[in-house]
């Protein structure tokens, strides 16, 4: 794992707002996995700031977002779709054709699901898939004892994922049981992951990650299997590591080493 802590939010989401540029620069035809949730706020309208200012085009990519609520239609103000036309697809240059979420609403969300797993192969895998994590070690709704070999698939959500996301909604009653996301397994296979955490909330879920043992009840500790993960830190959600020092030895502000 490359573990890259920077001082502070600002910073951290700038470094991995070059990470997606520069693939995109250098691949303008990538397949983007992305995610929603708070963390990725700044980092869509950091992207969607250099479209503006200095022409990052994302015209030619394809996008696949992780997960989406079952029982939610497109158009729900709390959806994933609706967050990710609201916060990042409406201001660039994406074509609306060639991005694709769960589809919440479908009749039957496991052929969804299936349908889903199917698209992405045949988009040929991901090549740069964007993560977040949750404070109890989830990524994408992958919550802990989720299957390490999982595809995309429903998933229950835990009450502590119910309770973090309550806020989006009107009560907790209200807020999703059930999500659709691709799996575990289904990550592991893009080409790189970029996971960004800031916070102290995430403190110990980012520990657990990178320097737990490689266990289901944390899911993104399968990303130690990976063999180009990026973790992008702020000093807060850095708090709790233990090889803190050697990460900073290694990188130097976040910055890559003379051997990246
Ligand atoms: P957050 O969610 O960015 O809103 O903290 C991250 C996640 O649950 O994956």
């Amino acid at each position: 794992m490359k573990v890259l802590i920077l001082p502070d939010q600002q910073t951290a989401i700038t470094r991995a707002a070059d990470i997606v540029a520069d693939t995109v620069t250098k691949q303008p035809d990538a397949v983007l996995g992305l995610a929603t949730g708070g963390t990725m706020v700044p980092l869509y309208s950091e992207l969607a700031q250099r479209h503006r200012e200095a022409g990052l085009s994302f015209a030619q990519t394809t996008s696949f977002n992780l997960d989406e609520y079952i029982g939610l239609s497109p158009d729900h103000p709390c959806s994933y779709h609706h967050f990710m036309q609201e916060t990042f697809f409406d201001h660039v240059d994406i074509d609306p054709s060639r991005t694709h979420l769960p589809k919440g609403d479908a009749p039957d969300p496991r052929i969804a699901s299936d349908a889903y797993e199917a698209l992405i192969a045949k988009a040929g895998g991901i090549d740069l898939q964007l993560l977040g994590i949750g404070q109890n070690g989830h990524i994408g709704f992958n919550e802990p004892t989720a299957s390490l070999g999982s595809r995309t698939r429903v998933k229950t959500l835990t009450h502590s994922t119910r309770q973090a996301n309550q806020r989006y909604f009107a009560s907790f009653d209200e807020t999703p049981k059930y999500a659709i996301t691709t799996g575990v397994a289904t990550i592991l296979e893009s080409r790189m992951c970029l996971l960004i955490a800031t916070g102290e909330a995430k403190a110990k879920a980012v520990a657990d990650m990178i320097e737990g043992p490689l266990t289901a009840v944390c899911p993104a500790s399968a990303l130690q299997l990976h063999a180009r993960a990026t973790i992008v830190l702020d000093e807060a959600a850095a708090g709790a590591l233990a090889l803190r020092d050697y990460y900073q030895t290694v990188h130097p502000e976040g910055r890559d080493s003379a051997f990246d």
